[in-house]
This record gives structure tokens, C-alpha cells and sequence, in this order.
């Protein structure tokens, strides 16, 4: 009897090599992008001490409360797949004293982060992110600089989106609103929805992220905290708006927009596009002036942002992700034995001058391989049969136009060079 069949985990999936092209080509673009903007990539754990989280996210969000892969190793410690990099890249930027360089450190990550979600179109529990991160300045050119960069990277790829801004003030002018905010909720407090009544008096920003309709008409209802920042926020959130407005960047301030992590001071955005339903948001971002000392560091101001590869891919134009599909330059058909070694090694000696080459282990006749080589789009075929082999010239077929004429092995090697 067969053992029955073992799938992947609910929220996890395989990117099939058809998929992957559009990975790659956004790879490619995030690394040049964040070369020309000065960034340095930087690996960290995927695994974590779960209190980097607990702490530096904040144990009332969604996240830490219910989202975290956390179990205890081998020695008892309780452990957890990172939810997202920053916190682990303010834990490495400490450890390791990075504070006492020069100026402002840039970093750039990206790979895989893993929350346990309720499953959703575009959500999935373990995704993607590509992030940089900017420790060491407060000034709020380095926010619509940052902004930039994020705004670069999709706009190179030709994805539309939209910016929003807020300021969710510091933590002097925040404590004061939330009290204010809170004695707000407790006029609408029947009309809210279970989840926003606990939110009310636990994590009172949250309400602003309800999708509830009925939670929506309540939420029209509060105080906002852009109208309640002290001289400080107000003044550095002008300030971004007046580097974004000289750097021709179109913003929307959204006064609501309130981020689902704890550390944000200041300068909260979101880039989201038309294209992608409820889960609209292809990066988040802001800033986090008081990770640092929360996670047991010096006072380091920083910002920061993260775009879902995942949903990135979804509204990615075709004509980009086609620039990353692989397609043999020559697939080289042989038939018998002696004829597959010589392919064997015309391959290996074209590979060596970078030409992708393609040859089928699967014995097949001619004219098998030959249908092969239409199906997987290579671009030559090389025919190599027992007659060309005593002759030392080969059948070059340009598949394009079915143009075809013969070569030798030198000749073949100078067309691929050039
Ligand atoms: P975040 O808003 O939680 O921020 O995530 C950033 C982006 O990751 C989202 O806009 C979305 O595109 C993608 N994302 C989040 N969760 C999922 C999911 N379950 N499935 C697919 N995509 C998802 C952060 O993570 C912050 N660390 C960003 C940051 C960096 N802030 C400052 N520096």
C-alpha cells in the first residue's frame, strides 16, 4: 500500500521555476536601486529570541499576539521565524556597534518572513520582503529620500501605485492623543466591532485599521493625531512634505493611517495599488526613533521600508517578467552514444564562453529533441548525427526564421562569442 501523499502547510507555497522569473528581475532592480542610493545588503537570522519581537514590535499588536511561529528549542529557549527584518536589523546594528561608525548606516535585506495569518488573497504565512533601512539621522530628507528609493523601485518596474503619508507623532505628543483618542472610543464603543471594543482600551490606534464597515462610520468619528502633534512632529512632518514636494513626488496625507508594528514614531507611509483588492499595500514603512533603546541600545533614529515580493509579483507588467525568463541560446541534439559525448563537450566548451546551452539526458530520438527545443523556446539547435560527426561540421538550425547552415567547432564557437 502507497503512504498518502504529503502537501505543504496552509499559507506556504512552492515558487515553481515558471513563477520565478518575475522574482528575479525584481532582485535585480531592488540591488541597483539601493547600490545607487549607498545601501549595503545585511543577512540576519531567520530565527530569533522570540523577546527581539515581543519587545521591539509590541505586544498588543496583531503580530506578536496572535501572528508568531514562537516554540522552544532544544534548550528550552523560546524561539521564534522572524514576522519581519527590522527589529533584527536594529538587534544586529547594536550587537555589533555599528552605532559607532561614521554617519548613517544604510542596510538592505531581503528573504523570508513568516506570519501565522488568517488565509486571504495576497496574504500568505510565510512571504517575502525586500527592505532597506536607514539608522543614525532624524532628518526628514532621509525620509522622502527613503520614500523615493521605495517609490524608484516600483516605478522601475513599471507598477503603479499610490503614496499615503502620515505622521503619527513621538512619544511625548502620542501618549497625550491616545488618552484623547480613547476617551473618544468610549462615546462609540456599542457601535464598535468585538475586536475594537478590546482595542479601545488596550491598543487604541489599531481601531483605524478595522475593515468592518460598521467600525468604518465610528472611526469618521475620532480625533486624528495629525491634528495633535507637538511643534517638534508638526515641524519635521512639514519638512518631509517640503523635500517630497521638491523631489516632484505625489503624496495623499491619510490622517488614519496607522501602522500595524508598534516602534513607528513620526513618518508612517504605505505604497498601494489599485491592483491588488482589501490587501492593497505593496510597501510599508516609517520611521522607529526608540527601537534602538527598547531593544537595549543607544538612542539611534532611523526609518525604514518593506515591499511584499509576493504582491509585488501580482502586478508586475508581463513584459517585465519576461525579461527574466530563461531560454536556452542552443539546444544541441545528438543521436547515439559517440554523438552525446560530443555534445557533452561542445556544451562544456560554450558554457565556459557564457552561452546557456541545453542537451536532453532523456535518450530521445531527433525528432523528440527537436520538439523539445521549440517547446522550452531555445533559440539555435545544433544537430550533431553519426554523418556529421566523421565530417566534423554540424547543422545549425536558427529557429526563428528555420534558417540553417553548417559549422565547424570553431566557427560555432565565434557565432555564440559574438
Ligand atoms: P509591514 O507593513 O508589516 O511592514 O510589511 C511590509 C509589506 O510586506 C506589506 O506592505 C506587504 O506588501 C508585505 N506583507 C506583509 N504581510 C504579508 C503577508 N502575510 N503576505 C504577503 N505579503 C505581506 C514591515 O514588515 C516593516 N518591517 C517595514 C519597515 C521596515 N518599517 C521600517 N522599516
Amino acid at each position: 500500500m502507497s503512504e498518502s501523499l504529503i502537501r505543504n502547510l496552509p499559507g506556504m507555497r512552492d515558487l515553481l521555476p515558471e513563477d520565478i522569473a518575475g522574482w528575479q528581475v525584481i532582485e535585480d532592480y531592488a540591488r541597483r536601486i539601493f547600490r545607487v542610493y549607498g545601501y549595503s545588503e545585511i543577512r540576519t537570522p531567520i530565527i530569533e529570541p522570540t523577546e527581539l519581537f515581543a519587545r521591539g514590535i509590541g505586544g498588543d499588536t496583531d503580530i506578536v499576539g496572535k501572528e508568531m511561529y514562537t516554540f522552544r528549542d532544544k534548550s528550552d529557549r523560546s524561539v521564534t521565524l522572524r514576522p519581519e527584518a527590522t527589529a533584527s536589523v536594529v538587534r544586529a546594528y547594536i550587537q555589533n556597534s555599528m552605532h559607532r561608525g561614521k554617519g548613517v548606516a544604510k542596510l538592505c535585506y531581503s528573504g523570508p518572513m513568516f506570519r501565522y495569518e488568517k488565509k486571504q488573497s495576497a496574504r500568505w504565512r510565510q512571504f517575502y520582503q525586500i527592505g532597506a533601512e536607514a539608522l543614525g539621522s532624524e532628518h526628514p530628507a532621509l525620509d522622502a529620500e527613503m520614500i523615493e528609493m521605495a517609490l524608484g523601485l516600483l516605478e522601475s518596474l513599471g507598477v503603479k501605485s499610490k503614496l499615503l503619508i502620515n505622521s503619527v507623532g513621538c512619544r511625548q505628543c502620542r501618549p497625550k492623543y491616545i488618552s484623547f483618542l480613547r476617551r473618544a472610543l468610549q462615546q462609540e464603543l456599542s457601535k464598535l466591532c468585538e475586536d475594537c471594543r478590546r482595542r479601545a482600551n488596550t491598543n487604541s490606534l489599531r481601531v483605524f485599521d478595522c475593515k468592518i464597515e460598521g467600525c468604518q462610520a465610528s472611526i469618521g468619528n475620532l480625533p486624528v493625531i495629525t491634528d495633535n502633534l507637538c511643534a517638534e512632529c508638526s515641524e519635521h512632518f512639514s519638512m518631509v512634505q517640503t523635500h517630497l514636494n521638491n523631489a516632484g513626488i505625489v503624496f495623499e496625507i491619510v490622517p488614519r493611517l496607522v501602522r500595524g508594528l508598534d516602534y513607528y514614531v513620526r513618518t508612517a507611509f504605505e505604497m498601494v495599488s489599485d491592483d491588488l483588492g482589501s490587501q492593497d499595500a505593496l510597501v510599508g514603512g516609517g520611521r522607529y526613533d526608540g527601537l534602538s533603546e527598547v531593544l537595549g541600545g543607544p538612542p539611534v533614529q532611523a526609518i525604514g521600508f518593506a515591499v511584499g515580493v509576493d504582491r509585488l509579483t501580482m502586478v508586475l507588467p508581463l513584459e517585465q517578467r519576461e525579461t527574466g525568463n530563461w531560454k536556452p541560446e542552443l539546444f544541441l541534439a545528438y543521436k547515439g552514444e559517440a554523438a552525446f559525448n560530443k555534445a557533452l563537450y561542445i556544451a562544456r566548451k560554450l558554457r565556459r564562453k557564457h552561452c546557456t546551452c541545453y542537451l536532453d539526458f532523456s535518450e530521445g530520438s531527433l525528432k523528440s529533441q527537436m520538439r523539445l527545443a521549440n517547446k522550452i523556446d531555445a533559440a539555435h539547435v545544433l544537430i550533431i548525427g553519426e554523418d556529421e560527426l566523421q565530417r566534423g561540421r554540424f547543422t545549425i538550425k536558427k529557429m526563428q526564421d528555420s534558417s540553417q547552415w553548417e559549422v565547424s567547432l570553431p566557427e560555432l564557437i565565434s557565432y555564440f562569442k559574438s
